[in-house]
Order: C-alpha cells, then structure tokens, then sequence
C-alpha cells in the first residue's frame, strides 16, 4: 500500500470512532429487517424496508452523534423516496456510507451448533465496486455461541482467518474494515466466563491480523462487551460490566487499534448506553465507542410501525438513543 493510501485508511479509521459520534448498525439482512418489519405489523417488501431505512438515515442532526451507518447491500443499492442514492444520501447526511460485506454465519462442519461467516468468493471485486460508489468502511461479523464448552477452538480459528481475510482486502481497496468477532448474549453463563471466551477469540483474531499482514491502525474492533448471559441469573452491575471488558480489551487489544467500536448484541437499549457509559469514562488507549444496531433502531422502529404520520416519530426516538449513547463519550 502507497502512504498515501495507508494514511486515507487511518483517517477514515479515525473519523469513524471520534467522540462523540458512533456508527449505527442498520445493516439487517432482508430476510432478519423483514421479520423486524412484520413484528411491528408492516408487511415487508423491499420498499418498505428503504422507507424504515430513510425514516433512519434522513433524522434531522443525525451526523452530530453518528459518524457512519452501516448498510446493507439491499439498502445500498436502493434510491431514497427523492430519487438520491442512499450513499449519496448518506455523504449529504454528512455520515460516513458503510457496507456489510459478510454473507451470513452458515453451520460449519464437524461442529453441531456453530458457525462460520461466509462472503470471501468474489469480496475483492465487490469491495473495488462498493467503494467506487461511495463505501468508506465495511463491517464482517462472527457470531460465536458461548456456553461451557464453546466456542470450540475450530470455530473460533476459521472466524478469525475468515476475519483476517477480509480486512486485508478492505484495506486493499482503501475500505476500512470493521472487524467484529461476536460472542453471543444467548444462555446463562456468567461474566467470568464471557471474559475467558473474550480473551480467547480476541488473542486468535489478534493473530490472525497480524500473520495476515492487516495494518491494525486501520481497522476499527467491534467486540462484544463482556457481560453476563441473557438467561444468567446473576447480571452484573454497568461497573462490573465495565471493568471486566477494560480488563480484557487491555490484555489483548494492541495500541495500535484507533478505536473500539461496541456492539449491543441483545442488551436492552438503557443498560447498553449505561455499560459503555461506565466503559467511556476510564483512560484507554484507543478511543471508545459504540455500533449498535438493535440497542439504536428498535425505539425508532416501534415508534415509526410503518405509519407516514408517525415518521418523526421513528426519527425522533433514533435521535434520543444516539444522543444518550454520545453523550456518555469522552470528549
Ligand atoms: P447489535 O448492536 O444489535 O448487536 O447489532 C450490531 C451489529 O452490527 C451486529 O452485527
């Protein structure tokens, strides 16, 4: 990579996890955002999935609290009401247009209940292309089961190659690459085990980077933070939250990191702002932020239910949420 090209990443990079803005997660795939859609009682279509998605992108003062929105390649290739493209929208929002570049987590062999991610069969020409239409960044995800046995080793390594694979080809195309290794809210365990299985996929990610040649300034980490089971019945306190993910985050995140970016992955939308409140306010040295995706939208989606007269309705609750989660960010 030319210097040139290095330092656009890193600025890119930078500008996605500055305080006080984070990146909105509205990349649901159209299968999951129709199951969405027809919890609130619209029946989903592809113009009923851009309109819930305008509602979201065109929110009065959104680029004060969001850097970026993440987008789906459905959405991304979709035309607002206007006629605007939605990156073309996105840049007029003043928000960065990112694009989710993973295919789904698809059953993988030998091991009964995990997953690998999928989408590396033809990523470095459909990067070239999102990125001549206006993607700045990218985001892969890895879900990984957590219980007492899981992840299993093999999950753990072919996530974090297939991770690895991809950010090198983002940085390639001068995209930078979110690179989110998700471990799942789902069963009872406790915050000391999150914080083991964390410590372990974030070392095998790490690694992973590193061997495949990946500049670790210009990506930004979406982990998940360490917390307790959606079924635990000990949940821990923001405090606890808190010090448990530092402690991890330190221990196997390199400085070099510009920023950690958090996923919400199932907490409620107040205990999510409230545990990367307690995150925030502690010294770090990358800067702290977060990518929710649920924890932002389903406020805006119920208040929205698909009805024109209720839009600023959906906008208005969207605008609270990224406001609460900005403002708990180190200035
Ligand atoms: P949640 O914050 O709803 O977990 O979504 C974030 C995301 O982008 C998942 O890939």
């Amino acid at each position: 990579m030319t210097h040139e090209h290095t330092q656009r990443l890193h600025a890119t990079a930078q500008t996605m996890v500055a305080p006080p803005r984070g990146i909105l997660a509205a990349d649901e795939s159209p299968g999951t955002m129709s199951q969405r859609l027809q919890g609130v009682g619209v029946e989903p279509s592809p113009t009923a999935r851009r309109d819930y998605r305008e509602m979201l992108l065109t929110t009065p003062g959104l680029a004060e609290s969001v850097s970026g929105v993440i987008l789906a390649d459905e959405t991304f290739n979709q035309e607002l009401s206007d006629g605007r493209s939605v990156p073309q929208a996105c840049q007029d929002a003043g928000v960065l247009a990112g694009i989710k570049v993973d295919t789904g987590a698809k059953p993988l062999a030998f091991t009964p209940g995990e997953t690998v991610t999928e989408g590396l069969d033809g990523l470095r020409d459909r990067l070239k292309d999102y990125a001549a239409r206006g993607a700045a960044f990218a985001k892969w995800r890895a879900a990984l089961a957590l219980d007492t046995q899981l992840p299993s080793e093999r999950a753990v390594l072919v996530n974090a190659h297939a991770l690895a694979r991809y950010a090198a080809l983002c940085q390639e195309a001068g995209i930078v690459p979110i690179v989110e290794p998700e471990l799942l809210m789902d069963g009872d365990h406790g915050l000391e085990r999150c914080a083991q299985a964390t410590s372990y996929v974030l070392e095998a990610v790490f690694g992973q980077l590193r061997a495949q040649g990946v500049d670790l300034a210009g990506i930004v980490l979406k982990p998940n933070m360490v917390v307790a089971g959606l079924a635990c019945p000990q949940q821990p306190s923001a405090q606890e939250v808190a010090e448990a993910t530092l402690a991890v985050l330190r221990a196997h995140v390199p400085d070099d990191v510009p920023g950690i970016a958090f996923l919400s992955g199932g907490q409620r939308p107040e205990v999510a702002t409230a545990n990367l409140a307690a995150i925030a306010v502690q010294d770090t040295p990358w800067k702290i932020t977060f990518s929710f995706g649920r924890a932002l939208v389903d406020p805006a989606l119920r208040a929205w239910a698909g009805d024109p007269a209720r839009w600023q309705d959906g906008q208005g609750a969207l605008d609270e949420r990224v406001r609460a989660n900005a403002g708990v960010l180190a200035a």
